[in-house]
């Protein structure tokens, strides 16, 4: 049997940016009466940064970017950079950690005093950047229908990554490789499919995509650039409502996000997804979506930022 293990991942950052300084990682500590640490009340990003032809560069940033932003607004949280001082922080962190691919995590979160309301706390900016090959250590992975529910649209910003939102990620995986499973996938209060903890889902039938609509998951950036790529390809992608058994009967079903980029989903539950393989559509859209981080499609090198 193939060994199936979700990677652990090893922060090998050497320098991170902290509040505007460039530091050694042990060197960037906070106390422990950190408001985001008892509460929740931090913002982040995933990007990936990945070598091109013409040396390294970061994927959407200015997307991550945006929804960083966003994100904080969201918990009344006042960035004290902008989105050009930020990207370029991003880009001199990298160099400083000499790496050529890997993923960068800004985090934005509020330092200071205990009780809920933030407003008084001071608001600390982070930037950390690690090597990150990949997610899962197989191809194509097994998944559960979760016990646990997904967040509700409306006790959240649905569009954002505040960390407390995250509570109930945490749960659905724990659940999942207590079971023996690689993800969850989570069904919303109707028992609608939503998402994996972290990243969105697609499914294939009679090769046409669907995936479930954006007001009830993370709008991922990732699941923005498939739906486009689909498009060129002239695939069509229907968001809409999926019931379980529909994913069930669905010929290919796969996760796509920042982290697991896109992973073909072999089982759910132990019933074989199509083939039990990466299907074609799916191995189809990899395989561009690969090619586009890498810089390879001429028209989507506006999503790359050199480093
Ligand atoms: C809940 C959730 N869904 C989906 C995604 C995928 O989003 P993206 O493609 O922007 O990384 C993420 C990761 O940020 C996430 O946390």
């Amino acid at each position: 049997m193939q060994k199936k293990l979700h990677r652990t991942v090893v922060a090998k950052a050497k320098t991170v940016w902290m509040d505007g300084r460039y530091l050694p990682l042990k060197k960037a500590q906070v106390p422990v009466l950190t408001h985001s640490l008892h509460y929740g009340s931090a913002v982040y990003e995933g990007v990936r940064f990945y070598k091109t032809k013409s040396g390294t560069a970061i994927f959407r940033l200015d997307d991550h970017l945006t929804r960083f932003l966003r994100s904080a607004r969201a918990i009344g949280m006042h960035l004290p950079y902008s989105k050009a001082e930020l990207t370029r922080a991003a880009i001199t962190l990298i160099k400083k950690n000499g790496l050529r691919d890997g993923y960068l995590r800004p985090l934005a979160f509020y330092g200071g005093q205990m009780g809920m309301s933030p407003v008084d706390c001071p608001v600390r900016v982070v930037l950390a950047v690690w090597s990150w090959p990949q997610h899962f250590e197989t191809k194509a992975i097994t998944a559960h229908v979760s016990p646990f529910r997904w967040r509700d649209p409306k006790s959240i910003v649905f569009d954002t990554k505040v960390a407390g939102y995250y509570a109930t990620s945490i749960l659905a995986t724990l659940e999942a490789k207590k079971s023996g499973f690689d993800e969850a996938i989570l069904l919303d209060g109707n028992g609608y499919v939503t998402e994996g903890p972290v990243e969105n889902l697609f499914m294939v039938k009679n090769g046409r995509l669907a995936t479930p609509r954006a007001a009830g998951v993370l709008p991922g950036v990732t699941r923005d650039t498939i739906m486009r790529l689909a498009k060129v390809k002239g695939l069509t992608v229907t968001e809409k409502n999926i019931t379980v058994a529909e994913l069930k009967k669905a010929d290919e079903v796969f996760f796509c996000g920042t982290a697991v980029e896109v992973t073909p989903v072999s089982h759910i539950d132990k019933k074989k997804i199509g083939s039990g393989q990466a299907g074609a559509v799916t191995m189809l859209l990899e395989d561009n979506y690969r090619k586009v981080v890498h810089g390879e499609e001429q028209r989507f090198k506006k999503w790359l930022t050199d480093v």
